[in-house]
This record gives C-alpha cells, sequence and structure tokens, in this order.
C-alpha cells in the first residue's frame, strides 16, 4: 500500500479551511493507503503558546480527527512531540538543508513579519522538521492545502540531496492538493487566505462555532455591488463563497452558479451559511462527546504514537547508519 502523511498545527482552533482544504480529503484517502495523521504540536511552539491552551488544542484537534471520520483502526493517529523520532530526524534534516532555501519560504516571511519580535530559530527550520515528518516514513502523498505547497517541495529537494549523496534512502514524497477548496479564502478580506490566526473573527469559520455564530459571519461576508452569482477575478468574495457551498455539497462550482442564477447575495449568502452550518454539525457534536472521554481518547493516542515510533524507528536507522553514526 502506498502511505500518506499529513498534519495540522494545533495553534488555535481548526477552521473551514483546515477542514476543507486538508482533513476533509484525509478521511476518504484512508481507505486505499496507509495513512498516518499528526497533530503537529512541535511546529505549534515556534510562535509562542499559552501551555494550557496548547494542550485544550491539541486534544481537542485530535478528537477532531476522529470526528472528520478518521478511523484509528485503519489510520496511525498521533500527536507529533510523542513520537521524538521527528524531532531527531529533523536535526539531521537540518544539515541537510540550506539557509537560503529556508529564507526563501513565503510562510517564514509572512510569520516572521507578523511575530517580529519572536523570529526564533525554530521558526525558520520548521520546513525541515516538516521534511522530517514526512521522510520518516516514506510518504508517497502528502494531502495539503495549497498554502503548503512551497514546503512539500522543499521536503523533495531536501530527500533529494540526501539520496544523491547516501543512495535511495527516502521515497520521494509528492503534495496532494484538492481542486475544490485548496484555498479558502477570508470572509470580511477575499483577497486572504482564511486564516485561524488573523485577528478578525468574522474572517474565519471555526469549524466548533455554533450555527447562529456561523450563519451571521456569512451574512457579513464581503462581497461587492455587482450582485451576480458567478466566480470571476474581480468577484473574489462571491467566488470564495461559490467554491464553499460546492464543497460542502459536493456540486461542482458550475451548478452552484446555475442554481443561483438570477437571484441575489441576499438568497445566495444565507444557503452558504446553512449548508455549512449542516456539513460541520456532525463533527462539532461528536468532537464534544469524544472531549468527555480523556481515557478513551488517551488509549486512541498511546496507541497511535506505538504504530508511529515502530515504523519511523526504521527510516531513522537507516539514516544514521547512512551518515556514519555507531549503532546503538
Ligand atoms: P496548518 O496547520 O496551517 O493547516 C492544516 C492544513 O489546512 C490547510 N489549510 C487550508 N486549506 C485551504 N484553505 C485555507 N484557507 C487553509 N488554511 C490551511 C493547510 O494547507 C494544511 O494542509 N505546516 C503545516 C502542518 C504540518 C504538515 C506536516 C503538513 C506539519 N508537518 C507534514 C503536511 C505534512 C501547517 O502549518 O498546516
Amino acid at each position: 500500500k502506498k502511505i500518506i502523511f499529513s498534519a495540522t498545527q494545533p495553534s488555535g482552533k481548526i477552521t473551514l479551511g483546515n477542514y476543507l482544504g486538508a482533513l476533509r480529503n484525509w478521511v476518504s484517502l484512508q481507505e486505499d493507503y496507509h495513512a498516518l495523521y499528526c497533530v503537529a504540536d512541535e511546529h505549534a511552539i515556534t510562535v509562542r503558546q499559552d501551555p494550557a491552551a496548547l494542550r485544550r488544542q491539541t486534544l481537542e484537534l485530535y478528537a477532531q480527527f476522529i470526528a472528520c471520520g478518521l478511523d484509528p483502526e485503519k489510520s496511525t493517529i498521533f500527536i507529533q512531540s510523542h513520537v521524538p523520532q521527528h524531532a531527531e530526524l529533523a536535526w539531521t534534516l537540518n544539515c541537510y538543508t540550506m539557509y537560503g532555501e529556508l529564507s526563501r519560504m513565503t510562510q517564514f516571511k509572512d510569520k516572521s513579519a507578523a511575530h517580529a519580535d519572536n523570529v526564533n530559530a525554530g521558526l525558520f527550520t520548521y520546513p525541515s522538521l516538516m521534511a522530517a515528518d514526512i521522510l520518516l516514513y516514506q510518504t508517497d502523498l502528502v494531502p495539503v492545502g495549497e498554502d503548503q505547497r512551497q514546503h512539500v517541495e522543499l521536503t523533495r529537494n531536501i530527500a533529494q540531496r540526501f539520496n544523491g549523496i547516501y543512495g535511495e534512502v527516502f521515497t520521494m514524497p509528492e503534495a496532494y492538493i484538492p481542486k475544490v477548496a485548496a484555498r479558502v479564502m477570508s470572509l470580511s478580506e477575499p483577497d486572504k487566505k482564511m486564516s485561524k490566526s488573523s485577528t478578525n473573527e468574522n474572517s474565519y469559520i471555526l469549524v466548533m462555532d455554533p450555527p447562529e455564530v456561523i450563519l451571521r459571519k456569512f451574512k457579513r461576508a464581503v462581497t461587492d455591488s455587482e450582485g451576480g452569482v458567478y466566480r470571476s477575478p474581480d468577484k473574489p468574495g462571491v467566488s470564495n463563497l461559490i467554491e464553499i457551498y460546492a464543497a460542502v455539497t459536493g456540486k461542482s462550482p458550475e451548478a452552484v452558479e446555475q442554481e443561483f442564477s438570477g437571484q441575489g447575495y441576499g438568497a445566495f449568502k444565507p444557503a452558504v451559511g446553512e449548508a455549512v452550518v449542516e456539513a460541520l454539525r456532525p463533527i462539532r457534536e461528536e468532537t464534544q462527546r469524544l472531549l468527555a472521554d480523556k481515557a478513551y481518547l488517551e488509549s486512541l493516542y498511546r496507541q497511535g504514537a506505538e504504530k508511529a515510533a515502530a515504523m519511523a524507528n526504521r527510516t531513522l536507522r537507516k539514516v544514521h547508519k547512512k551518515v556514519g553514526f555507531v549503532p546503538r
């Protein structure tokens, strides 16, 4: 079976963008692949986190993975810091990752501008930890949203460089980006991606938002004064809403344009809100149910970490041998 790896950071609550761009697609992929899914808590501390909040968000995100339909029997679902091989391989990969490469990462440029008071080394070498996540499991496919494409490309460059020196150690991974909703945009500034780090709460939908909040946020979503429900580069707000509606209903964007042709935003925006409420409702309810059973969650993430570590060790041993470390 081919191998899939992906991860999400528990830095805050996950958004509709995380769900549509990533998580939702992970569920269908686990049928045909050996899938590993990870809560990337080590990545999260590249920006300052409140410890109690990080712990809570990590468990909530883990519960959401399961609530979305990830199956701990089929897939390996774990917390990054529970598998120390990630940080270990990241160190070695750091020595095969160039300063220039890391400097060119757009996420680093954005985040170092946004957190100018804390441009730490972890924020800079974040992509080599992500490369370690992926390469540890000999991953074939990495399902992510559009914003992570550059990091997967860098992972390929690191793998290629390492393999070029030592022979075929790492499988060459490929990004797998969805056709619809690969880049869900902000509801208030539709030229920016929807992000949980925005200071404007109306710009994003959280998976855990209650229905009335979701409906209100969609009613306030920025559109334009032209009035037609169709996609166009000069209608980024409406185009985004069409993509969201298409993604949650499973319809094509063209079918959505047809469905609402001749109708105004007064009809369209609430319809998008309702569709999103219905798509997220079961996930929100199941997450709450799971969070009430901490012992069950604990048994799942322990078992996940054990399975992951067994796979990770095989790669790590190979890497250590290649670079010349004395076997333990
Ligand atoms: P993160 O936690 O920012 O986002 C998790 C996933 O959600 C996708 N995503 C979006 N998709 C569509 N529209 C949006 N507005 C949107 N915002 C986020 C992201 O592309 C991602 O797939 N570095 C990663 C986490 C990570 C990882 C990995 C991913 C750590 N190690 C190894 C893949 C493989 C991150 O910060 O994603």
